[in-house]
């Protein structure tokens, strides 16, 4: 991932762990003082809202998204791309058993998880890691990755372990039939800023077609600017606990609303930003259904 970006992300994971410094940056933010999962939880609870927001974090979707990519290889045309994104598996027992009985059955060619394999970030990896082994044993194929904040550099032998490629400001080839696809993966750049858009695009052959994995869809200038076409970010939630109709709240994240949720474009590039296959903070979901998106590559005639 580059040295100067090791030794930031190690730094912060150590600020992280003295508690200096939470999700987002600074070290005095309102999170520090505050159980804020537990006085939402304690929100829904009073308002006998706490069963169905419970309900809809287990009640995950499978979402199919088109899209027509410029420039896509022809015989990648109808790859089939599984995003699993946002897990926080250590945040409920329940979740693994939710994910593999969405996965029975899933057609798709390669799997890719945009970050924050675990939710609790001061304690040990080893709920996280436990219960995302359970999830990977029910997914086939080839398996990538990359880590979001909520992630610590430690967890890569675990994970790699399960198969799982990890993209630390780096690129891999995906041959078939002669041509190349291109998958490339930056860190997070959220929190950790450890991110280098630059060190994993010059993996990649100039007239090669590519792939963008970023946890925060906040890298879209950036990543366009690299010559990225296409990009598949989480981090957002979709809001998590929205307004009726989807109406999302707030997105954590400083992009344009349209790049909180769903399908964006911005430029040349065209992105999708998962609502979160898990959960963040509190198992609860309002207005705002968690999924596994398999995304359908099409080439643009
Ligand atoms: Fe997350």
């Amino acid at each position: 991932m580059g040295k100067a970006n090791l030794h930031k992300r190690l730094e912060r994971q150590q600020l992280h762990i003295a508690g200096q410094a939470w999700h987002g940056k600074g070290l005095f933010r309102f999170e520090h003082r505050v159980d804020f999962p537990r006085l939402v939880s304690l929100f829904f609870k009073c308002m006998g809202l706490y069963g169905r927001g419970y309900r809809n974090y287990l009640d995950i979707r499978v979402v199919e998204n088109v899209v027509a990519l410029p420039g896509l290889p022809p015989t990648f045309d109808g790859l089939r791309v599984l995003q699993i994104a946002d897990l926080h598996t250590d945040l409920d027992d329940a979740l693994p058993d939710a994910v593999i009985a969405r996965l029975q059955g899933l057609d798709y060619d390669l799997c890719i998880n945009t970050g924050d394999f675990r939710n609790r970030t001061r304690d040990s990896l080893h709920a996280s890691m436990a219960a995302t082994r359970v999830i990977y044993e029910h997914i086939h194929g080839p398996k990538y990755g990359i880590f979001g904040n909520h992630d610590f550099l430690e967890k890569v032998p675990d994970l790699e372990a399960m198969g799982i490629r990890l993209l630390l400001n780096e690129s891999v080839p995906i041959e078939k039939d002669g041509q190349q696809l291109w998958l490339s993966g930056i860190d997070d750049a959220h929190f950790y800023e450890s991110h280098d858009i630059a060190r994993a695009r010059s993996q990649v052959p100039d007239s090669a077609f590519a792939i963008m994995l970023s946890h925060t869809p906040q890298t879209y200038r950036e990543v366009e600017a690299a010559g990225y076409r296409f990009m598949l970010s989480g981090h957002t939630h979709g809001g998590q606990i929205c307004l009726p109709g989807g109406h999302i709240i707030s997105g954590h994240c400083p992009t344009p609303r349209p790049m909180w949720r769903g399908p964006w474009q911005y430029g040349q590039l065209k992105g999708y930003t998962s609502p979160g296959t898990g959960s963040g903070s509190s198992p609860l979901r309002f207005n705002c259904p968690p999924e596994l998106t398999v995304h359908v590559l099409r080439c643009e005639i």
